[in-house]
């Protein structure tokens, strides 16, 4: 396989700044046929595997729960997701599945080949395999990210970087790790929307932090997705962590974003100085498992009693 990223120019010079459109080959690595996923998914550490599905709350507010594979094979998780309602994200994949990770990195180069001072670090490479009707709620990532998409075909909804579609507050939650990278939404915002229909080749990539949501439209999803670092990110997250930490420790009201100047670089001290110390690790999200893959429900999983956390 050769040419794996066909990018113009003026996208790789843009490249993490704004909105990317390409076009990948990872498809004909033969990486992502059903039998090389159940293999995957058999053979991949617990701990680096998440597995989600969406139900309405209390309020009728849709949540975002946590399952687990329930001894399942990795054959019988594909069938679970193929017809129910069920989200899968195998992460670091730079660390426990290189030949994967390795088509995004010979993206990046290509990125560099056309761009050389274009410079990224940090990358946390996931695969997310999800059924043909799910969807991702409403939310904002920590770190720039790239999605390739592989299998099926999805909808990206993506909204406005600014205070009006995810307010400061919000931003600091998600980088501060609060919340599951959920922020209020209402439909009215679809208004602002880029949609994006993504087809098997697609590559997109879109600004720092910006909101977005997706909805599946058919067949298996499947999509590889890396979260990465620029220096400019780097000052990013370090003036929302800094930001958040002055709010939550010295109950100060800080507004700007801004990555420039003295007060964005104080910021970032003391954004490193309180994640060194862990000073506010204590409010991280905490994630309860309240369901297992089953492939005979319609839904593909089964609940535990009462949706308890499992032990
Ligand atoms: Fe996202």
């Amino acid at each position: 396989m050769s040419g794996i990223l066909d990018i113009s120019q003026q996208d790789a010079d843009n490249f993490s700044l704004g909105t990317i459109k390409a076009k990948h080959r990872f498809m004909e690595s033969g990486l992502f046929e059903d039998d090389a996923l159940a293999t995957l998914i058999e053979e991949y550490p617990a701990d680096c595997m998440s597995i989600h599905t969406t139900t309405p709350d209390p309020d009728g507010v849709e949540t975002w729960r946590h399952g687990s594979m329930g001894g399942r094979t990795g054959a019988e998780v594909i069938e679970a997701v193929r017809h129910g309602q069920l989200w899968i994200n195998l992460q670091h994949m730079e660390d426990v599945a290189p030949r994967y990770h390795n088509l995004v990195a010979r993206c990046f180069d290509e990125i560099n080949r056309l761009n050389p001072k274009f410079k990224h670090m940090r990358h946390n490479t996931g695969l997310l395999i999800s059924s043909p009707r799910s969807r991702v709620l409403y939310h904002s990532d920590i770190s720039p990210v790239i999605l390739a998409h592989v299998r099926g075909r999805k909808r990206l909804w993506l909204y406005p970087d600014s205070e009006e579609f995810i307010s400061n507050k919000s931003r600091e939650q998600v980088v501060l790790k609060e919340t599951e990278e959920e922020i209020p939404y209402t439909e009215d915002y679809d208004k602002h929307a880029q949609v994006f229909d993504l087809m098997p080749g697609d590559l997109l990539s879109w600004k720092m932090q910006a909101p977005h949501r997706v909805d599946n439209l058919d067949g298996l999803n499947v999509s590889v997705t890396t979260a990465y670092y620029t220096p400019a990110a780097m000052k990013q997250y370090g003036v929302v962590y800094g930001n958040g930490a002055m709010r939550r420790l010295f109950g100060m009201d800080p507004k700007s974003i801004d990555t420039k100047g003295i007060a964005a670089l104080a910021k970032c001290a003391l954004a490193v100085i309180v994640r060194k110390a862990g000073l506010l690790e204590g409010n991280q999200r905490v994630f309860k498992t309240t369901f297992e893959v089953d492939p005979k429900q319609e839904l593909g999983y089964v609940e535990f009693e009462g949706h308890r956390a499992k032990a």
